[in-house]
Order: structure tokens, then C-alpha cells, then sequence
């Protein structure tokens, strides 16, 4: 069991950016939470927000020791840049914090497992976001699947194509799309199959026309751990014919499929019971299954935060938690690995 906080839960807020806005109105909705100080690399990013969400008494600035030692927290929301997360996170457990983190856990995995160590230490709660598996309709999705009216998955697709055009850091990153992006869709892919990823083979690449400087495509197949095939297409500078932030998904088992656009109920197709010698069939005839609602929980982010906040106060792991979401992380790792090398990579 990890520590549990006092309430109500002292919340310093690292990292004054545009996600930071989720994180601090889900804190300022719940009763049991206070936030008491803003820290940003610029100090007038941590007092805008103070200002913007009117939290006049919040101690804001750079130095995040001093602050969680001045605010006597218990708790960091870690919402800076990605190669910010690792000093945020082990300044927070010194100062014996809790933590909760955007998304990625860390830059790479050595930072990931050194700060899973320090939480781990000092028996502190240490969770991640991953709004993308907190939907109703993936959780219909993978219903489908865990009802095993498909059979048993053997390959599972997933295409991603947007072209946002973010500007920032992610312009300048070496795999904008892999590391700040795939993230989400690989640990979907995970969530959906209850499995993790084995080995991976990756090509990743800038296609023309590409805004980013780092490779904003990639194509990745992995090897899971239930022997399933998860194969991944996606592009972060793909101009029409968007799919869903989601990705366009399809599991295709031994008994049928199953699809989910990433915007609408998913569905399968599935052998027509009863009928003999079905398998047989040139073309078997199928018939086709409706989702059935999962409709429990709030979505997104603060499905997410509902999630984290009750297993840190709950003295659990959470869904995401750091260690289970280090298993993405590896996926990200090694799919950037197998692109650099142009070997497949096996996964730990
Ligand atoms: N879950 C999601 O859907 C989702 C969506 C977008 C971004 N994110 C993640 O959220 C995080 C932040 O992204 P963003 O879009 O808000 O970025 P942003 O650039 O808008 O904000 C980042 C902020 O962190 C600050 N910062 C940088 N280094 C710092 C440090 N050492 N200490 C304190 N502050 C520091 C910057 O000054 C900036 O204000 C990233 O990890 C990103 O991947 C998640």
C-alpha cells in the first residue's frame, strides 16, 4: 500500500503549460484537493495561472524544492515538457510527494525506472495520464474482445493520420510522432489486448512536406505477448482525410472482427452461429454484433484523474500506474530503437 495523503490534498502544479488547464479544473471540482503553489521554468507562466484559475494564497516561481517545502504538498502534478518529467518527478519524492504525470512517463527508459526506484523507495503513489483508454467506446471495444465473440485475436491494426500543427517543442523533437504521440495508441493496443508487446520492427520516417524536424511518420509491427500481431501506421503530418485522435482500429480474431473508427460505437462481424460447417465456407457468413455500451465513468482526462485520485487515495496502484505504463514507454522505446537500427528489438 502506498502513503496516503492527508485531505484535504495539497497539489503544486509543475509544469504551467496548455495541459496544465485539465489537470487544475478537475482539482479545483473535487473537495478534497487544494492547490497551494504554480511552479514553471518561467515564473510568469506559474503566476498567470494562479491568476487565471484565482488562487490568490498559491506560492508561484521556479524553485519547486522550495516551494513543495514552503507549501508543506503532498502531492505534484508533473505537467512540464517531457525531458522536464525525471528532475520534477525525484525532487517531488525527496520532498516525500505523491506524483501524477502527463504523459510520457519519462524520456527514456532509464529515467522511467529511476524514478519508478524512487517512488518504490519511499513508498510513494505514482501514476501517469493515458486519457485515451478512458472512453466509453474503447471500453465497448474491448468488451467485444474480452467477450470473445471474435475468438481469439491474432492481428490487431491500428491507423493514425492527423497533421496538427502544434508549434513547440514537439516541432523540434527527434520522433515527435513515436515519442509524444504513439505513447497513447500503443498503450490502447495494450488496454484492448490485456498483452504487452514482445518485439518490434519500425520504420520511421519525415514524408514530404513534413513541418516537423524529427520523423512524424512511422510504421510499426510488434509481437505481443498473447502471440498476437499489432500493427501501427501513423502520421503526425498527414493533410486530409484525418482519422479520429483515437486511430482507426480493427481486431481480427479466429471467430470474426472487430472495428472501431475512434468516433463511433464499435461493432464487430462474426461467424452466423449455428451454421454447420461454417469454417468451411468459401466465404463464411457472418453476422454482425453491436458494442454493447460500457458506459461507466467519466472520459478523458478527468476519467483519468478520477481514476488516479482514487487509487492515491485508496493507497492502490492505479490503472496507470508509473510501473504498468512503463510497459508504453518500452513499446515507444523500442519501436525508436528498431527505426535507428533498422533490426527488430526485442522488449523486456
Ligand atoms: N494527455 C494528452 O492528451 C496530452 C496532450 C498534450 C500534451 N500532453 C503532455 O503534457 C505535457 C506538457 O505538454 P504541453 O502541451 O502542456 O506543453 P507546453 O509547452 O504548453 O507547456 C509546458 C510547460 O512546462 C514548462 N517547463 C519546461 N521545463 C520545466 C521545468 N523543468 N520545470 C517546470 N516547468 C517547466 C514550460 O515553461 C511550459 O510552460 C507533455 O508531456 C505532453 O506530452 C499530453
Amino acid at each position: 500500500m502506498t502513503q496516503v495523503p492527508e485531505k484535504p490534498v495539497r497539489i503544486v502544479v509543475a509544469g504551467c503549460g496548455n495541459m496544465a488547464h485539465a489537470w487544475i479544473r478537475h482539482a479545483q471540482e473535487r473537495a478534497d484537493c487544494r492547490l497551494v503553489g504554480f511552479v514553471d521554468l518561467n515564473p510568469l507562466a506559474a503566476r498567470a495561472m494562479a491568476e487565471k484559475y484565482q488562487v490568490p494564497d498559491a506560492v508561484v516561481g521556479n524553485d519547486l524544492a522550495g516551494i513543495l517545502n514552503q507549501t508543506r504538498a503532498s502531492l505534484v502534478f508533473n505537467l512540464a515538457i517531457p525531458e522536464a518529467h525525471r528532475p520534477i518527478a525525484l525532487t517531488a519524492f525527496a520532498a516525500g510527494c505523491a506524483v501524477m504525470s502527463e504523459k510520457p512517463l519519462a524520456a527514456n527508459l532509464a529515467e522511467a525506472d529511476e524514478m519508478i526506484g524512487a517512488a518504490r523507495e519511499q513508498n510513494l503513489f505514482f501514476g501517469v495520464m493515458q486519457n485515451r483508454r478512458f472512453l466509453k467506446q474503447i471500453r465497448s471495444f474491448r468488451r467485444i474482445v474480452d467477450d470473445g465473440i471474435i475468438g481469439k485475436p491474432g492481428t490487431i491494426n491500428a491507423d493514425f493520420y492527423l497533421g496538427p500543427r502544434f508549434g513547440g517543442f514537439r516541432d523540434l523533437m527527434d520522433d515527435p510522432l513515436l515519442l509524444d504521440m504513439a505513447i497513447h495508441t500503443f498503450d490502447q493496443a495494450r488496454f484492448i489486448l490485456r498483452a504487452d508487446a514482445r518485439q518490434v520492427y519500425c520504420h520511421a520516417f519525415n514524408p514530404p512536406g513534413s513541418w516537423y524536424r524529427g520523423n512524424a511518420s512511422a510504421i510499426a509491427i510488434f509481437t505481443m505477448s498473447d502471440s498476437s500481431v499489432f500493427c501501427y501506421r501513423g502520421s503526425w503530418c498527414s493533410i486530409g482525410y484525418p482519422t479520429s485522435w483515437e486511430a482507426d482500429w480493427r481486431v481480427s480474431g479466429s471467430q470474426g472482427t472487430a472495428v472501431w473508427d475512434g468516433k463511433s460505437m464499435p461493432w464487430a462481424e462474426v461467424l452466423k452461429p449455428e451454421t454447420p460447417n461454417a469454417q468451411a465456407a468459401f466465404m463464411p457468413e457472418v453476422i454482425r454484433v453491436d458494442a454493447r455500451d460500457d458506459g461507466s465513468g467519466r472520459e478523458g482526462h478527468d476519467g483519468c484523474l478520477d481514476e488516479l485520485f482514487d487509487a492515491l487515495l485508496s493507497g492502490r496502484p492505479a490503472e496507470t500506474d508509473a510501473a504498468d505504463n512503463r510497459n508504453s514507454l518500452a513499446m515507444v522505446m523500442a519501436a525508436i530503437e528498431s527505426a535507428r537500427t533498422g533490426t527488430r528489438v526485442t522488449i523486456d
